[in-house]
């Protein structure tokens, strides 16, 4: 094999919907037994964005890698290879990827779906970073994109609250300089649990009546308090192990964290756990709740558009969810 070569992160762009619901919406349009308080006071959560008529993780996502490709100063025909991240699929087939690479005006070149719910972007990412480690793509393109609010049970307080739509987007460039970019991706998957985050799939076996099995599941489903003492924990080993990588790779320490945007009380918990400082912790959740595959490619084209990540910093990124899966990332920006 050819030397190995370093993965520079070239470019990132975000695409959210128009449409904002805050949580009054909830209780005065949709007379959900909640309140803005509570949903404040228990997630962090202030609004969300809607995908509205026409949006779909396609749409949203072809517009977020059109900004990583203006930021990477990139033609969509550079592109080696598209990967996207998402469990709201536009189609079952074609994959969202070959959409955004026809929405983008891409070449021939290989694209493909990859489904790790919430971890699916860090996922993604890995695979990427290894076709350009590799020198198998000079150029790949990762996007996060999901439109969850389409899989909401309106009436489910437990969860409808959670959720908001949109995409991420990050160009991976092949560089001879193995010391910066995408340093270390670590992924993990548990599947006995499948029963704690479930999307239904158009495909989900539906039961004969009077079967006595269950009705096939329309909405996606959490166990909520079970997932919570699972993101906790594994928020904790997570950080706990970048810094052991970055201690042994020579690198300072981490000095921004972004985390999936999932509760504000779980990333409390765990950097509280972990020591690890609240300023240099990424998050917006209040103003997008959680938003799947798409939340940590967001949060980290904001941190870099606002100045908050700057060239040299070591990033970290970590993310969880169904499977279980669970997945971190190091960058050297
Ligand atoms: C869902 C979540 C916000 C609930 O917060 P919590 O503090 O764990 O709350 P609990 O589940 O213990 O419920 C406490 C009470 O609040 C109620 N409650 C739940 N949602 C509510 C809402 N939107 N408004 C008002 N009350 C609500 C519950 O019914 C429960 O009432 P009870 O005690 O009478 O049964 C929190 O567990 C969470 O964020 N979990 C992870 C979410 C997830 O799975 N995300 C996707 C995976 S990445």
């Amino acid at each position: 094999m050819s030397q190995l070569l370093g993965v520079a992160l070239t470019g990132t762009g975000s695409s959210l919907p128009a449409r904002v619901v805050r949580n009054d919406e909830f209780t005065d349009a949709l007379h959900l037994d909640t309140s803005d308080e509570w949903i404040r006071t228990r997630t962090g959560i202030r609004e969300r964005r809607f995908a509205g008529p026409g949006e779909t993780s396609a749409t949203l996502g072809t517009e977020a890698a059109r900004r990583a490709l203006e930021s990477a100063k990139l033609d969509p025909t550079d592109l080696d290879l598209v990967v996207c991240a998402t469990v709201t699929p536009d189609l079952m087939c074609p994959a969202t990827a070959n959409l955004i690479q026809a929405g983008l005006g891409c070449r021939t070149v290989p694209a493909f779906d990859l489904t790790a719910a919430c971890s699916g972007f860090l996922y993604a990412l890995s695979v990427g970073a290894q076709y350009v480690r590799t020198g198998a793509a000079r150029h790949a393109l990762i996007v996060g994109a999901d439109v969850l609010t389409r899989t909401l049970d309106f009436t489910d307080r437990n969860s409808c609250i959670l959720f908001g739509d949109g995409a991420g987007a990050v160009v991976l460039s092949a560089t001879p300089v193995l010391n910066a970019g995408v340093r270390q991706v670590r992924l993990y998957s548990d599947g006995t649990r499948p029963d704690l985050i479930q999307v239904p799939s158009k495909v989900t076996p539906n039961p004969a009546p009077g079967s006595g099995l269950q009705p096939r599941l329309e909405y996606i489903r959490l166990v909520g308090r079970e997932v919570f003492r699972f993101a906790v924990t594994r928020m904790i080993e997570l950080i706990g192990q970048a810094e052991a990588d970055c201690r042994e790779m020579g690198l300072g320490g981490i000095d921004v964290l972004i985390p999936h945007q999932v509760n504000q009380r779980i990333i409390d918990a765990a950097i509280e756990s972990c020591g690890f400082p609240p300023e240099k912790v990424v998050v917006n959740l209040d103003r997008y709740g959680n938003t799947s595959a798409a939340s940590v490619p967001i949060a980290l084209d904001e941190a870099l558009r606002s100045g908050r990540c700057r060239p040299g910093d070591t990033v970290v990124l970590v993310a969880f969810g169904g499977g279980l899966t669970w997945s971190s990332a190091i960058l050297t920006l």
